[in-house]
Parts: C-alpha cells; sequence; structure tokens
C-alpha cells in the first residue's frame, strides 16, 4: 500500500471497549485468509433471491457488449479498502471514478493509482456523503457525463468513534453515522439507478457492491460483545437521552447497509441490477479508527501485533480484494441480495433478512432523504 496508509494506530477496533473485545473475539474467528473461493450459503432458501438458476459463469458479466469502458463508482476510494479495490478495478480495466470527500486527497490517491497502474482511467468526482446536497450534485454532475455504470461501490464509512459518546450530526441532522454510512448511500443508489438500468441494457448484469461489516451481526464474529447490532426504529438517530453509543452506531449502519442491500435486491429482481454486501475484514491498517481516543489508540497498537500473529486480522489488499472480488468474480453472476466474508458467498444477519425490517428501514430512509420515489420501486 502507499506511504501514506494508515498505520496500525489507526485501527479499526481501536477503541478501549473494542479492543477488549476483539481479544474475546480472537477465539471466535474460524480461520485465517483462504485462497480458495468457496460458495457456502446455508441460509433459509426463502431468504436467498437469485437472479437466475442457471448461469453462464464463464465471462465477466459486466463487460459491455459493445467494447466500451466499464465503469465503476467507488465511494471512499482515496485511501484504504477503497483505494486498493480503485487500484485492482483500474488494473482490470475498468474506468474508476473515485467518489471523494477531499479534492486534495482524491487527487493524491488518483496519481497514486496512475503511477502504479500506467494508462488507468481514473479520476474524482466530489461526493461527501455528510450532505444530501453533495449526494445530489454528485448524481446531477454524473449524469452530465453521459457515462455509463457498470458497478457502483458503495463503500465509504466512518465511525465518530466506537469508545466515545459524542454524538455528531450531518449536515442535515442526522446521527453522523447512520446519515454517512447508510442514508447517503441509500439516496446515492437511488440517484443513480436510473443510469444503472440503462446500462444493464448493454451488459449481462450491473452490481451494487456494499461494504458492510461482520459487526452488523450478533451472531458472527465480534458482533455478540456488548450492545448488539438492532434497528430500533423509534431511536434510528440515536437522539434519545443516554442511549448513543458509538460503536453501536457503526454496528447499526452496518446492519442498514445490509438490511437496505437485501431490500434493493428484492426490489430489483429481473432488473439485471444485483446488490450484495461484504465485510472485507478486521483490517487495522487503515483509517477507520482515526476518531478514536489516543489511549483507545495506543491500546490498540499495542494489541494488533498479536491480533495478527493469530490470523484475526485482514490486510488491505484482503479488503480491496474483496470488493474486487464481489465485482469482477463469475462465482457472483446471478446471484443478488447475499453476503460475503473471506472470499466465501454467504448470507448476511438474521435481522437484516426480515422482510418488515427491510420495508420499515426502506420507507424511512426515504422520508428522512426525501426522496418519495423510492416507495415506488
Ligand atoms: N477497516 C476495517 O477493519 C473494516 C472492517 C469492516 C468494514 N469496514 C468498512 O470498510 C469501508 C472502508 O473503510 P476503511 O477501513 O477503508 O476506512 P478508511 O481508510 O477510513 O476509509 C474510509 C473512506 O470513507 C471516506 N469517507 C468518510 N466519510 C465520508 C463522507 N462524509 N463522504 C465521503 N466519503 C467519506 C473516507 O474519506 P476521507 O479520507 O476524506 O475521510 C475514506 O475514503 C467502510 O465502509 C468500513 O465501515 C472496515
Amino acid at each position: 500500500m502507499s506511504e501514506s496508509e494508515p498505520t496500525p494506530s489507526d485501527a479499526d477496533h481501536n477503541a478501549t471497549e473494542q479492543t477488549d473485545q476483539t481479544t474475546e473475539q480472537a477465539v471466535e474467528v474460524p480461520e485465517p485468509e483462504e485462497e480458495e473461493t468457496q460458495v457456502t450459503s446455508s441460509g433459509p432458501a426463502d431468504q436467498v433471491v437469485e437472479v437466475a438458476e442457471e448461469v453462464d459463469k464463464s465471462s465477466n458479466v459486466v463487460e459491455p457488449k459493445d467494447g466500451g469502458p466499464k465503469v465503476v463508482i467507488i465511494t471512499g476510494a482515496n485511501t484504504g479498502i477503497g483505494l486498493v479495490a480503485a487500484e485492482m478495478l483500474a488494473k482490470d480495466d475498468y474506468e474508476v471514478i473515485m467518489a471523494c470527500r477531499s479534492e486534495d486527497k482524491a487527487n493524491q490517491a488518483v496519481s497514486e493509482v496512475q503511477k502504479k497502474v500506467p494508462g488507468a482511467k481514473v479520476s474524482f468526482m466530489k461526493l461527501d456523503l455528510n450532505s444530501l446536497k453533495s449526494v445530489r450534485d454528485f448524481s446531477d454532475a454524473y449524469h452530465a457525463t453521459e457515462k455509463p455504470l457498470h458497478v457502483l461501490c458503495n463503500n465509504a464509512g466512518l465511525t465518530t468513534g466506537f469508545s466515545t459518546k459524542d454524538r455528531l450530526e450531518t449536515e442535515d441532522g442526522f446521527e453522523m453515522t447512520f446519515g454517512v454510512n447508510h442514508l447517503g448511500h441509500f439516496l446515492l443508489t437511488h440517484l443513480l439507478l436510473d443510469v444503472m438500468k440503462k446500462t444493464a441494457e448493454t451488459c449481462d448484469e450491473v452490481r451494487i457492491v456494499n461494504t458492510s461489516s461482520m459487526l452488523h451481526d450478533p451472531e458472527g464474529p465480534g458482533g455478540n460483545r456488548g450492545r448488539a447490532a438492532h434497528l430500533d426504529f423509534d431511536n434510528l438517530m440515536m437522539d434519545k437521552p443516554d442511549t448513543f453509543d458509538g460503536m453501536l452506531a457503526y454496528r447499526n449502519s452496518k446492519l442498514a447497509n445490509c438490511a437496505f442491500s437485501v431490500e434493493l435486491a428484492k426490489r430489483l429482481k429481473g432488473s439485471k441490477i444485483t446488490s450484495n454486501t461484504l465485510c472485507p475484514g478486521f483490517i487495522p491498517a487503515t483509517g477507520l479508527g482515526r476518531n478514536e481516543t489516543q489511549w483507545a489508540k495506543i491500546r490498540m497498537a499495542v494489541i494488533t501485533p498479536l491480533l495478527k500473529l493469530i490470523g484475526i486480522t485482514r490486510t488491505v489488499e484482503h479488503g480491496g480484494g474483496m470488493v474486487h472480488y464481489v465485482v469482477t468474480s463469475p462465482d457472483w453472476k446471478g446471484l443478488t441480495g447475499k453476503h460475503s466474508t473471506d472470499f466465501k458467498i454467504t448470507d448476511s444477519s438474521t435481522e437484516s433478512r426480515d422482510p418488515e425490517v427491510g420495508k420499515k428501514l426502506w420507507d424511512m430512509s426515504a422520508d428522512l432523504v426525501q426522496y418519495e420515489a423510492a416507495k415506488t420501486l
């Protein structure tokens, strides 16, 4: 990775509380990275939404039939997992649009990819998920380019600090973790659906790939310690007195990513657009933990080598590779509403696949971002 890559002290789980959780989680994470790709779906059959049962998995399905460029938008592509994914996809001849909030950081990232991948078609477009206006401006600007869109990677994400109790808000007054990680991407996806539908007429499949986290699942590694993810529709913004918790806000936002993806998959059935989620793995070497307290960062820096030794952590290349895998692999052809972890195909949590949860989140999100059209999809 780049010289500017965040150090392990900026790790994902570097909250004081989470450090303890991660230590305990160590015994629960089944195995280190596997090279092999397997299909291990074991979820209830009625929850698995498939576009087609018999599919030809021999080719890259998003390949445009007219031989034009394959275009991918990656949110949060200036660093971490998104940057690695951008490099990998540029190598595969995708035209990569880095949708980022900081022009300076994004331009540096563009240069970095161009240096590593000579001839890479990569560019920056401004997107700040903290602001619904910015999301709408991005969509307008993208429509103006008249480019197709073969893949949308909703990858950007933040935590305001796992161990903090300081509740922050977006420009539109949403709790920031939920607003950026879920609501911003909810609106972005809807605003770009027309372009994706049009593009689907020119290729076998268009893919929406959402970066979630294993922490969305109370039954998964790390998800069963402390306050487990759960969408409380009476307090989605965690603004009731004494309810805000940075870790819980993050877990819930990642649960919302999965519930949205599953519901979207259902609603897009038959459209040649698929929607899936992935967990990139626990990767201390990204900037996700940047808002942690100093103390939490120190604790995480101390514990990271141990976690690495026992195979709990994953590399940024693994995380970027996970995005690349769900975007490009023929294994995913015709699959929608599914989840991936460690290069396997699986299901997201039980709650994320509950149809009532999916519908309620959908309707409430449409109201919050003031996009009524979503309700008729
Ligand atoms: N690292 C892990 O252990 C881990 C585990 C599970 C899931 N994930 C998920 O992986 C995804 C990528 O995270 P990462 O680990 O690569 O962390 P990262 O290095 O901090 O990257 C996060 C990216 O999201 C961008 N972002 C944050 N707020 C934004 C906003 N308001 N508008 C637009 N972009 C924004 C950041 O931009 P700036 O650089 O400008 O802030 C950055 O490009 C996230 O969805 C995260 O939840 C990570």
